[in-house]
């Protein structure tokens, strides 16, 4: 129903829910500046601020040009003082000089670094560059005892902070499809997360599990790992039991943001044959631009190596992080939505749904305070309903 009109920009409603976001953003120049500044709040602990500059760069992704000069920003919800300076900034000078040197300093390297191992959050990492460990050789040479999870996730540092690719994604999905049939048949299979938004590479994989029949899907997840690691699939995983139904609060008031379903973080090791073997279209060799242009990541090992001995070194296979979740049919649309992301667009219903509707929304439920009960719903469309917002398909929902 959105006017594609000149007139729209004006009126970009202020909840990133109410609008639609897809892949193709005109402002990239503005929303990596942004989204920079809002990764280094978060990674500060200054969650206020990190969430008000990814709100700042998603009504930017929203509009249908580039920005080209403040005035056209009149009007538009989220920009506050500090993330319109950011904006003014790039216009005139063509960078954000905070963003710059942000991006140089050493406790913002040193933060993304550590960071980038699976298992160590902002606190963690905080707490070691207090120490003085900055890099991961210096990790490594500290005291430091590390969790079952760094260990695992700084073992395979390089691959998992390399992106996967849409073909890597759909290549994981068979194995894990080939899992979970063998384990309970008439199982389904959904892929989540970022792929389901459409995007061509991201950080892992995810994928929903549940059964059409209630109830059938309890203890699915030890089921479904033990095959993968009797398959030698398996680099790591964590297996957390589903705590909901033991739970005693209700289940639209979680004790905290982490929902309850059973679920399985995971790094795969995945056949580079294997993504051979599936859709050929769009396979992305090593040697593509795009490849070698990314992040690039400190390497554990000190020589950074000729293009000859990086393909002498390359290994049969590639890590992975996957993430597997187990949901009752019944909730099931209401993970399927909670799981597809992007995390400021789940933010952002669950801000609508407290804040202008008096309903509770977790990925397990709708709880209307006004009524004082569950609102049911089998489907994404349902809940969008009950939350008297148009629906937004998985592809526009990239805010
Ligand atoms: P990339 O993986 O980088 O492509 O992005 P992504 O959007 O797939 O992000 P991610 O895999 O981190 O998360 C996917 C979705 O699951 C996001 O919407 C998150 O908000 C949601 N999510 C991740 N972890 C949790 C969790 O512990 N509980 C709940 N309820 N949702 C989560
Ligand atoms: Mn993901
Ligand atoms: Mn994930």
């Amino acid at each position: 129903q959105v006017d594609e009109s000149k007139e729209v920009e004006s009126i970009v409603p202020s909840y990133a829910c109410q609008r639609r976001t897809t892949l193709e953003n005109h402002n990239t120049v503005f929303t990596d500046a942004l989204s920079l500044l809002a990764e280094n709040a978060e990674l500060s602990d200054e969650d206020g601020r990190g969430v008000a500059f990814r709100r700042a760069a998603a009504v930017l992704k929203a509009l249908h040009s580039p920005v080209t000069d403040l005035l056209q920003l009149r009007g538009l919800p989220c920009l506050g003082g500090h993330s319109l300076r950011v904006i003014k900034d790039v216009l005139e000078n063509g960078a954000s000089s905070e963003v710059e040197c942000t991006k140089q300093s050493e406790r913002f390297k040193a933060l993304k670094v550590l960071t980038g191992i699976f298992g160590v959050g902002a606190k963690t990492a905080e707490r070691w560059i207090r120490e003085g460990i900055h890099s991961l050789p210096q990790l490594q040479d500290s005291a430091h005892t590390l969790n079952r999870a760094q260990q695992a996730s700084l073992e395979h540092y390089d691959d998992l902070n390399q992106p996967v690719t849409k073909a890597e994604g759909d290549a994981i999905g068979e194995i894990v499809e080939k899992a979970v049939m063998s384990v309970l048949p008439g199982a389904q299979i959904t892929l989540i997360g970022g792929f389901r938004r459409g995007k061509l590479t991201g950080h892992d994989v995810d994928f929903l599990i549940t059964h059409p029949e209630e109830g059938r899907e309890v203890g699915l997840m030890p089921k479904v790992v033990s095959w993968l690691e009797s398959k030698g699939f398996l680099l790591y995983q964590k297996t957390t039991r589903n705590s909901y139904l033991e739970s005693k609060d209700g289940p639209a008031r979680p004790s905290s943001n982490m929902d309850r379903f059973e679920r399985c973080f995971s790094i795969f090791k995945l056949p580079e044959d294997a993504k051979e073997g599936t859709k050929q279209t769009e396979t992305l060799t090593e040697e593509t631009p795009e490849d070698t242009g990314r992040l690039t990541t400190p390497s554990l090992v000190k020589d950074e190596g000729s293009e000859s001995t990086k393909r002498a070194n390359l290994k049969p296979w590639r890590a992975v992080r996957v993430d597997l979740v187990v949901s009752p049919i019944s909730q099931f649309a209401f993970a399927l939505l909670g799981w597809t992301g992007s995390k400021l667009f789940e933010r952002e219903l669950r801000r609508w749904a407290g804040h202008e509707k008096a309903m509770s929304l977790s990925s397990h439920a709708l709880y209307d305070n006004t009524q004082s009960k569950y609102l049911r719903a089998s489907s994404e469309e349902e809940i969008f309903a009950h939350l008297g917002l148009e629906y937004i398909p998985p592809s526009e929902r990239n805010a």
